[in-house]
């Protein structure tokens, strides 16, 4: 497997090539995906939601990142990471932006960052590449900013909102993003933005026609049961595997069944 680079991502949307994203949080997940075909790793915030047990992304801060990035580098040194910049890490001003992506990529190391927003974040977005740190952007359903949206529900619905969210993609691509997510949009607005875009589009309930998908490896696998989207597509059902196996732990334990003579030391064995 060779890493894909950020070029590669532009010059090969034209090609029709498709991206697959999922996300990642410690260094067992990274290893497992390390090995598959799976071209790019975003550290989610959503790491607040599904491994720190927060029911928003608001809570999670820079330090909770970089310490979940780090691992995830080491397990996959093969892969695109992406390292999420967390709630109130770009909202304050335009240095303090730039010093929080400093950190992300020299204490995590990461390949490149991605922050929520359209127009209003454009202007940060073109500093930060400005500084020589590459930017995804992401945008429709933006979680950190689900208070104000009144909840996690899909964005551009009417025909004044896709208007917007058009023109918050185009401009985040004029401030030099590399890539744009987009969240729970109907599908035509977020295939129009794809064909109008020369940077590629990842989609997370965008429908088929984006560049690329991600989805949080947690719901992808079946690991993740508290809420299932409609746009997840669960490929595994990871969870009762491991608590079949831990029942099964607790009832040998409980009956003397485990551990056996070939678990043990200087026992012998029955046979
Ligand atoms: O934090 C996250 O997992 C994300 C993806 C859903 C795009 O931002
Ligand atoms: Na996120």
């Amino acid at each position: 497997k060779k890493k894909i680079t950020i070029p590669q991502l532009q010059s090969e949307k034209k090609g029709g090539r498709k991206f697959r994203m999922v996300t990642a949080y410690d260094y067992l997940f990274a290893t497992m995906i390390e090995e598959t075909d799976i071209e790019l790793i975003l550290v989610g915030d959503s790491l607040g939601m599904v491994v720190l047990g927060y029911d928003s992304t608001v809570p999670v801060t820079l330090n909770d990142m970089i310490h979940h990035c780090r691992p995830v580098v080491r397990g996959a040194p093969s892969t695109l990471i992406i390292g999420d910049m967390p709630f109130g890490t770009y909202n304050v001003s335009i240095a303090d932006a730039i010093g929080n992506g400093n950190r992300l990529m020299k204490e995590a190391m990461v390949d490149a960052i991605k922050l929520e927003g359209g127009q209003e974040v454009a202007e940060t977005i073109s500093a930060l590449v400005k500084a020589g740190i590459p930017v995804m952007g992401h945008i429709g359903l933006t979680p950190q900013r689900a208070s104000q949206l009144g909840g996690f529900k899909v964005q551009g619905k009417t025909e004044e909102a896709k208007e917007s969210l058009l023109q918050d993609a185009l401009a985040l691509e004029e401030a030099g993003a590399f890539a744009i997510v987009i969240e729970c949009v109907p599908y035509d607005i977020a295939q129009k933005i794809t064909e109008n875009l020369q940077i590629p589009t990842i989609g997370i309930g965008a429908g088929p026609y984006c560049d690329g998908q991600v989805l949080v490896i947690q719901d992808l696998v079946g690991l993740y049961d508290r809420f299932v989207p409609k746009f997840v597509k669960q490929y595994g059902q990871v969870r009762p595997l491991i608590t079949n196996a831990l029942n099964d732990f607790a009832r040998d334990v409980q009956e003397g069944a485990f551990p056996g003579p070939e678990h043990s030391f200087g026992m012998e064995s029955k046979k």
